[in-house]
């Protein structure tokens, strides 16, 4: 039953006679020939069906045939340097596996509502292929970067009794006898336990935030790696950052090159993420929007329009530093320089995509996280195991979060963050 090859490898077969499995994509006719565009996940082909070449059933079958029928063919497999894929099938037989009736999604343009009610078909459309895979792409070159730099993968918990980035916009659910649990935002805390353990760890897994952001940003569930590392500073994390996107944007390049043109991706901006990425203060961040007329008030955190407004400068990520440390998470460790600053860092991707990353250095002395918890007015007794890791050999420690779907977003050059995701989870919208 399953298929012995695929679309894919078509290249080994010249001459020679294959059966394929798939579905419908598109169909054309003339006359005494019907080109049935077969797709399979691994690519597509056109099976050219000649009336004298089958029989009148098959050739009925080939009439008959709709869109995103699922069917098998068979023939003859023939280079063609015109046919996308470079390959075509001299069909001689065509079984219908189970014909499909008033596919909803045609080759007219719809409205993304309609679109995203079907997800669980429109995942199936050429350019919505192309970015899945180009994500899958990215998931594993995350992986192998860290994998291969020699950290450890360490999963925290989804099902957490606290918030790590700040209590509003925690999803919430009671918890047996236990009262209330939130779903994790983060999984940076539970990080640094891994990384005074391990020395360099990263977690990679689903997060959630109940934020009441309905922009092209934002998700209620999305994907996020968190590297943590023993010894580093914020300087080091940094470079760290950068190097990762280099590696991502580039190995993306290398192994997706055909699904970024499906989706008509200007490959010439990619090639220019190359290291060293520029790297500015907050304060500088400010001054670049002075000097644009933007109405900011120094101690604002940056808003969507002023990442747009500053990344525009640069035409590879920005890295900015030493925020605010009101606008910023309780964890941050202060800039020694200056008190008012946080160590921290956020990447702002190119061409408009904003914030791919944030991160920062943690504090590690426990005298000054205690305080801060009580600035925060977080529930001490919830962070006794935190404070653990600076009564027990505490250490200098630094690390970041990039958000999966941004990244995904902008290498793939796509408007919303919705069509990188298979089912996306927003404010408005839990269906499908
Ligand atoms: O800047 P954030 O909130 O940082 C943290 O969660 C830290 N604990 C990370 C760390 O230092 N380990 O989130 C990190 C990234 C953002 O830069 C963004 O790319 C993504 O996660 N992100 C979102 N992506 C989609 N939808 C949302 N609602 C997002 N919120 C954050
Ligand atoms: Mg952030």
């Amino acid at each position: 039953m399953k298929p012995e090859i695929y679309i894919k490898d078509l290249g080994n077969y010249v001459g020679k006679e294959v059966t394929l499995q798939g579905w419908l994509y598109n169909k054309r006719s003339s006359g005494k020939v019907k080109f049935l565009i077969l797709r399979d996940g691994t690519g597509y082909l056109q099976c050219v069906v000649f009336k004298g070449n089958v029989s009148p059933e098959v050739f009925e079958i080939s009439d008959k045939i709709t869109q995103e029928s699922s069917f098998a063919v068979t023939g003859k497999v023939k280079e063609e340097p015109r046919a996308p894929g470079g390959y075509e099938l001299d069909a001689f037989d065509v079984k219908l596996i189970s014909l499909s009736r008033d596919y909803p999604i045609t080759p007219k343009e719809h409205g993304i509502e309609f679109l995203i009610d079907h997800r669980h078909l429109w995942v199936r459309s050429k350019k919505q292929v192309a970015i899945l895979k180009v994500r899958h792409r990215i998931v594993k070159a995350i992986r192998d970067f860290f994998d291969e730099r020699g950290f450890t993968l360490f999963d925290p918990p989804i099902i957490t009794p606290n918030a790590s980035e700040g209590t509003s916009t925690l999803f919430e659910m009671e918890y047996f006898d236990l009262g209330k649990a939130y779903l994790t935002q983060s999984g940076q805390l539970y990080a640094e336990a891994g990384a005074l353990a391990l020395g360099k760890v990263y977690t990679f897994g689903p997060t959630f935030r109940a934020e009441k952001s309905k922009t092209r940003r934002h998700l209620t569930e999305f994907w996020m790696v968190e590297p943590e590392m023993a010894f580093y500073d914020l300087d080091d994390d940094m470079d760290l950052a950068e190097e990762f996107i280099e590696y991502i944007v580039q190995t993306v390049l290398a192994d997706r090159r055909a699904e970024l043109e499906i989706l008509g991706r200007d490959i010439s901006k990619l090639e220019k993420i190359k290291r060293p990425f520029p790297r500015i203060s907050y304060d500088e961040g400010v001054e670049i929007l002075k000097k644009k007329g933007a109405d900011f008030t120094w101690g604002d955190d940056f808003g969507g329009a002023d990442e747009t407004l500053i990344s525009e400068d640069f035409e590879k990520p920005v890295m900015i530093h030493r925020y605010p440390a009101a606008v910023k998470a309780f964890y941050m460790k202060r800039d020694p320089e200056n008190d008012k600053l946080a160590l921290a860092v956020d990447v702002l991707a190119p061409e408009g995509y904003g914030e791919i990353i944030g991160g920062s250095q943690r504090e590690d002395d426990l005298d000054v996280l205690l305080e801060r918890i009580k600035e925060h007015n977080l529930p001490q007794e919830y962070f006794e195991w935190y404070l653990d890791l600076r009564r027990y050999g505490s250490v200098p420690h630094s690390g970041f979060g990039l958000g999966l779907e941004r990244t995904v977003g902008w290498i793939c050059g796509l408007e919303h963050v919705r069509e990188t995701i298979p089912f996306p989870r927003m404010i408005y919208r839990n269906t499908p």
